[in-house]
């Protein structure tokens, strides 16, 4: 399975924060956000990824995140020239995909807590998984609605009298003919290729599937300053009591044997002096 993260988009609700860098750039805490839906996709064990955004931006994420060497994995880039719709996203990477099947996840989507996503990516083949989280919020989101096992009844976005509490999180697998779906899609009033049109095409096929995540697992919004604030809060609510680092893209490496302790060593070393260094210190420290 390949992954893609989405990371483009205005973000002119953060203004004036994202004037210069995009949102995804902006911190979480003690790491970029950009750092936690990486994360997600490590922990699922994909390992070639693509990610996407502005022309502006893709420079920054290069600076950022390189060729993904120093975490053991292939980071590729593209550009999205205008925000034409999430699903957009699956003609640009067109070339990138080919015959695999793909796990998108959205640039600004964190995820905290045991999603099993490595198991739920390794029995995937064909068709459409979307995920299912409970909100107090449905109507700002894509809802769907469930029946027994997997099986989805209904699919909206943004409705106005959502038919259920579950919204429908950033983060999608599909097979590799998800190209081909893309490409019947029709731009919708607004403009863009919407994922949840793009969901209810395999739908209408009798091949979407809807996964509900336990009420353990927190998805955070970044929608907002608070929102965001919040995120903030709570990740270093949990990191401060365990000691431990969320999204922590060297150790989550390490740990997975991606990289071995001189590959570690070598990317801290290159590191300045800080909190985040030292933390890694010790993590190889007490590796050996
Ligand atoms: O966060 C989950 C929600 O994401 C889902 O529940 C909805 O079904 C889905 O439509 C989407 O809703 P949003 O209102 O959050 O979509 P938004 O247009 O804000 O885009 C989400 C992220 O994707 C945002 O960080 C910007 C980025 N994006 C968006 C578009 C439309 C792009 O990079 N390019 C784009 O063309």
């Amino acid at each position: 399975m390949r992954g893609i993260v989405l990371a483009g988009g205005a973000g002119t609700r953060l203004h004036p924060i994202t004037r210069v860098a995009s949102k995804q750039l902006q911190p979480v805490y003690d790491k970029p956000m950009i750092y936690y839906p990486l994360a997600t996709l490590m922990l699922a064990g994909i390992r070639e990824i693509l990610l996407v955004s502005t022309p502006e931006d893709v420079p920054r994420f290069r600076d950022l995140l390189g060729d993904g060497q120093q975490w053991g994995v292939q980071i590729e880039y593209a550009v999205q020239p205008k925000p034409e719709g999430i699903a957009q996203v699956f003609l640009i990477g067109e070339e990138f995909i080919r015959e695999e099947p793909v796990c998108l996840i959205l640039g600004d989507n964190l995820f905290y807590g045991r999603m099993r996503l490595d198991e739920v990516v390794g029995e995937f083949r064909s068709g459409a998984m979307i995920f299912a989280y409970p909100v107090s919020d449905p109507e700002r989101y894509g809802v769907v609605e469930m029946g027994k096992d997997e099986h989805v009844l209904t699919l909206e976005e943004k409705p106005a009298r959502p038919r259920s509490n579950l919204a429908v999180p950033g983060i999608y697998l599909y097979g590799s003919d998800v190209v081909a779906r893309t490409r019947e899609l029709r731009p919708s009033a607004r403009g863009e290729l919407e994922i949840t049109d793009l969901n209810l095409a395999y739908l209408a096929r009798g091949s979407l599937r809807a996964r509900q995540l336990g009420r353990g697992i927190a998805w955070l919004d970044t929608g907002t300053h608070m929102a965001l604030l919040e995120a903030s809060n709570f990740i270093a609510a949990i990191e401060n009591r365990q000691g431990l680092k969320i999204a922590c893209l060297e150790e989550i490496a390490f740990r997975r044997q991606w990289i071995d302790a001189s590959q570690l060593r070598a990317t801290i070393d290159a590191m300045p002096k800080s909190p985040y260094r030292a933390y890694l210190d010790l993590v190889l420290a007490e590796s050996l």
